[in-house]
């Protein structure tokens, strides 16, 4: 009965993978405050995401964690064709091509400053972080992805990158905006997993005010005008209400990204016992989904699809 009457669906077709990336070879770091997530080098990843695609979850984020030895203050390393990310891209359209790989657009792996854009005299350079990211985004479709994902929080960076992908004749690689980022202290956990901390000041300054509700749709509306294929909110738990505004305002598929601090509190109260893991996860996700998210980033992808096929 319940079921005839359920208004919400969640299924692993709507669940992306988040993955973390390393150099090596059977190569797998596990991330303090993200138990059972996993630094992996390329072999491992594309052995997990098959295992994922085989559980019918469609689509990965790639993030690579580099070392310090490779970053500088314009994040020179993401061009570099053979980097981790690329061969990383490369390794999983050989092996899966059907899966839907996705890779983050900002500066911060890459930087030895740990922003998201470009730094100087204690500020970040709105315009001269945009042609970084443009090049950064060509080098990432070159390498395969399907779609580039900008989380960098730049104004008007989505045009731009539509505009150089377009130009280097990648008009089919999708752009996945993250549109309404907030500056979130649910984001601690990924940082140590990459090591990306910014190492000087905070992402105050392009990151948006959680206090905020009408500015979001202001940065999506943006994002939609400047060629976004799909808008993103994160995190999404604490959000909700900016998910359900959004999916009302925008008539392109709307994407909410599960963060690693929501990972992380459901994970330190299942395991001290104080909650049923798998009932908080199916219910955290199906609250996401019924805000309006069509689709969920989540570290949780792979486990949601076993709960979910019983
Ligand atoms: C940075 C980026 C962050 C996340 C995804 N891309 C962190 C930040 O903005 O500092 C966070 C994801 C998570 O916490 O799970 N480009």
């Amino acid at each position: 009965m319940r079921g005839l009457m359920r208004e919400t669906e969640l299924l692993p077709a709507h669940l992306i993978l988040p993955l973390f990336v390393t150099g090596g070879e059977g190569v797998r770091i596990p991330i303090g405050a993200m138990p059972g997530c996993f630094r992996l080098s390329v072999d491992l990843t594309v052995a997990l995401a098959r295992e994922a695609w085989e559980l019918g979850v469609p689509a990965v984020a790639l993030f690579p964690a580099l070392p310090d030895s490779v970053k500088d203050p314009r994040a020179t390393e993401s061009l570099n064709p053979n980097g981790l990310l690329q061969r990383t891209v490369r390794a999983l359209k050989d092996a899966l091509p059907g899966l839907v790989v996705i890779t983050d657009v900002a500066m911060d792996p890459y930087s030895s400053d740990g922003h998201d854009g470009y730094l100087e005299g204690g500020e970040i350079l709105n315009d001269v972080t945009l042609e970084i990211l443009a090049s950064m985004a060509v080098a990432q479709a070159q390498a395969g992805a399907d779609y580039v994902a900008p989380s960098d929080m730049m104004d008007g960076r989505v045009g731009v990158i539509r505009e150089a992908l377009d130009e280097a004749g990648f008009t089919n690689t999708g752009i996945l905006a993250y549109s309404a980022k907030y500056a979130s202290s649910f984001y601690g956990p990924f940082r140590e997993a990459l090591d990306s901390a910014p190492r000087s000041g905070d992402k105050k300054t392009y990151q948006m005010d959680p206090a905020n509700r009408k500015e979001a749709l202001r940065e999506v509306l943006l994002d939609v005008a400047e060629g976004a294929d799909i808008v993103m909110v994160k995190p999404a738990l604490p959000y909700l209400d900016v998910i359900r505004e959004v999916s009302a305002h925008v008539d392109v598929p709307v994407a909410a990204y599960q963060v690693s601090g929501e990972f992380a509190m459901i994970k330190a109260a299942a395991g001290n016992g104080w909650l049923n893991e798998e009932a908080a996860v199916a219910e955290a996700l199906t609250a996401i989904r019924r805000a309006g998210a069509d689709m969920i980033l989540t570290y949780f992808a792979m486990d949601y699809a076993r709960q979910y096929r019983g």
